[in-house]
């Protein structure tokens, strides 16, 4: 099968394809990015040469081109990661979120449709939920919570999951959705919290920690999301919402304390700053769906990924040093 893979270039896209690339030899893997400031040539140079793998630079906004793509290269299954993906950026800026993650999605759905593409997955967000209350522990988004948004970015990606269930009632175009919670885990931006706070106690900068940092997040391993959307598209039925969770909540403070202690670097660099306009207070996935129809399992718990992720940022401090420079922009050379 031929997949075509956007966003792939990004934090989740490429652990993706380095998944993939390995396990499926018989399947091609076609990675789409515009390469914007978030997709790092970096992060997936060491596919270039295997047999089954092509890069493409381009934009899912660019009906044009995506037409011809889909034209010349006949994808049986379309696995859309692109996105707009910092919740931030869309409070100063939402006019990009609408373009990218709206109307980018139509596009690669109408290309979808009018080249019969077997399976067309939008990778989603279990922040189009909404978020749950503090003091509620028992509360967990499942796949029939309503959508309830908080962020111009939430609300750009509810939008874009409407879309595609009009897409497959109004037209029978055969898709899945994913929902899943924080990823963490190699070649995330240096922007996301996680990355963020390893950068800045590398320099013995101070860490932004955003209210009171009690917000809660649930922590997933980004490759315990991939296997999941995997699994989601060779076995996942057709019209179905599946959520993905890490069953790891924490409060960003503990998150932030826990890098520092592994770093051995002193709790004297957390500053807490303004809150977050419209911060979710807590988000927290019931993934009983996909373990039960699909026999989803994470591999990993928090314990060993968290360890595991901050010695891979240790280790590859040259690529927190391009970011931080800007050289990561000329790793792509054309
Ligand atoms: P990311 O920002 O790291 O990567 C996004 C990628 O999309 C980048 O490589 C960027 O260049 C590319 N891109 C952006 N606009 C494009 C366009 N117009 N055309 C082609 N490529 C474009 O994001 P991520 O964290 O890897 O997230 C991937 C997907 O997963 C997104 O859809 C996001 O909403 C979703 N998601 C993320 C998380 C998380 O915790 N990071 C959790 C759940 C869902
Ligand atoms: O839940 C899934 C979502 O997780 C994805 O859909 C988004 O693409 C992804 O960016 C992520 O959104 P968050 O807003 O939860 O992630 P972020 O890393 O930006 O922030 C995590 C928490 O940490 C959040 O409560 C805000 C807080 N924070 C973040 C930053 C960047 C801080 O306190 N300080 C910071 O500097």
């Amino acid at each position: 099968m031929k997949f075509l893979i956007t966003g792939g270039a990004g934090f989740i896209g490429s652990n993706y394809l380095h998944y993939v690339t390995d396990k499926y030899n018989d399947d091609y893997f076609v990675c789409l990015d515009a390469l914007t400031y978030a997709g790092n040539y970096n992060n997936i140079k060491d596919l270039e040469g295997k047999d089954n793998y092509k890069f493409v630079k381009g934009d899912i906004t660019d009906r044009a081109f995506i037409d011809k793509l889909f034209c010349d290269e006949k994808f049986d299954v379309v696995i859309n990661f692109a996105a707009e993906s910092h919740v931030d950026n869309s409070i100063k800026n939402p006019e990009i979120f609408l373009v990218t993650n709206i109307i980018g999605t139509e596009i690669l759905m109408d290309a979808s449709l009018k080249y019969n593409v077997k399976r067309y997955h939008q990778v989603s967000t279990d922040e189009v939920y909404g978020d749950l209350p503090l003091d509620r522990p028992d509360l967990l988004f499942t796949e029939s919570t309503p959508l309830h948004t908080s962020s111009p970015y939430s609300t750009s990606k509810a939008s874009a999951d409407l879309l595609v269930m009009a897409y497959y009632r109004t037209y029978g175009l055969p898709v899945t959705i994913s929902r899943c919670s924080n990823n963490y885990g190699p070649y995330q931006f240096p922007e996301k919290l996680i990355p963020l706070t390893i950068m800045k106690a590398l320099n013995n900068e101070n860490i932004p920690v955003y209210g009171t940092g009690e917000n809660v997040r649930d922590w997933i391993h980004v490759y315990d999301h991939n296997i999941g959307v995997d699994l989601i598209v060779r076995k996942g039925k057709i019209g179905e919402v599946y959520n993905l969770g890490g069953h790891s909540e924490r409060p960003n403070i503990e998150i932030v304390k826990l890098i520092l202690k592994q770093m051995n670097k002193s709790e004297d660099l957390i500053t807490f700053v303004e809150d977050r306009k419209g911060h979710d207070l807590r988000y927290a996935i019931d993934s009983s769906k996909v373990e039960k129809e699909l026999g989803w399992k994470r591999t990993y718990d928090f314990e060993r990924g968290i360890k595991e992720t901050i010695d891979w940022y240790l280790n590859n401090k040259e690529w927190i040093n391009d970011i931080k420079s800007g050289r990561y922009k000329e790793s792509y050379k054309g």
